[in-house]
């Protein structure tokens, strides 16, 4: 289905029955990623998959796709499909979407989960690379992508995936790098939600990896303190919808 938001078409799915999970991907990724996980959901729940603007087959919205507008766009599809409240899954990128969601939509979020998240802002180091991928994205868009890709493996599990994970580039390759540019300016301006995780009083998760090389284990950990948010901690690198599916759709119905 295609959901036109500013004039742009927007790619989202709907199925199942229940209460609305809508499930949120990360950078460079598309509502595919979700292929194995939404299925044995959609028996308790309406699962809401979405193709982020500028990722899959979502159009393009704006030089810089901030956390706050991609939110924007969640509630204005969410609202158009007359849903009053859902239970976001974010995935990486998709969790800064959905704490930036709850920041400004409190009400309206049902349950929050942060897998492979962060509540953090970018470090200086982090934003330095942000801005070096900018300045070579252009030119070398091929080797940034497929870097950035096989950086979010450890290097037994890149092994391990290695089929899945060229799949992974060869989608990734196909988005426009207009679209591309746009989530990382975003991401490197997005600002601290530990707050808002912290203030989010109904059901809440971090699911993260015990080898996660994006988001480090003891910055789970301690955001899962200061926050009071229970944790799960997977084996896995930062792909654990990847390595641990089965356990993460276990966490998602919330029983275990
Ligand atoms: C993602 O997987 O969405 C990104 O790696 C997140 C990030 O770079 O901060």
């Amino acid at each position: 289905m295609i959901y036109h938001f500013k004039e742009v078409p927007i790619f989202y799915e709907v199925t199942g029955k229940g209460p609305v999970m809508v499930l949120l991907h990360g950078f460079l990724e598309s509502s595919t990623m979700w292929k194995a996980i939404a299925p044995p959901l959609t028996k308790h729940f309406t699962v809401i998959t979405i193709d982020l603007p500028g990722h899959g087959k979502s159009g393009v919205l704006s030089e810089t796709h901030s956390m706050e507008l991609m939110a924007q766009l969640l509630f204005s599809m969410l609202h158009h499909l007359k849903i009053e409240t859902a239970t976001l899954v974010g995935h990486s990128m998709g969790g800064y979407v959905a704490l930036a969601f709850t920041e400004l939509y409190q009400q309206h979020t049902a349950g929050l989960i942060l897998l492979n998240s962060t509540t953090y802002k970018d470090n200086d180091n982090r934003k330095k690379n942000r801005d070096r991928a900018l300045r070579y994205i252009k030119t070398q868009k091929d080797s940034i992508i497929s870097m950035a890709i096989s950086n979010l493996f450890t290097e037994k599990s890149r092994l391990q995936y290695a089929s899945e994970i060229e799949q992974l580039k060869l989608e990734a390759l196909s988005f426009p790098l207009k679209g591309i540019t746009a989530a990382i300016k975003g991401m490197r301006d997005r600002k601290d939600r530990t707050q808002v995780l912290q203030n989010f009083q109904k059901k809440k998760w971090i699911i993260c990896g015990d080898k996660d090389p994006i988001v480090p284990l003891e910055d789970s950990t301690r955001i899962s303190e200061v926050t009071h948010t229970p944790i799960k901690i997977l084996r896995s690198s930062h792909m654990s919808w990847m390595e641990n599916t089965d356990k993460i759709v276990k966490i998602l119905h919330f029983n275990e």
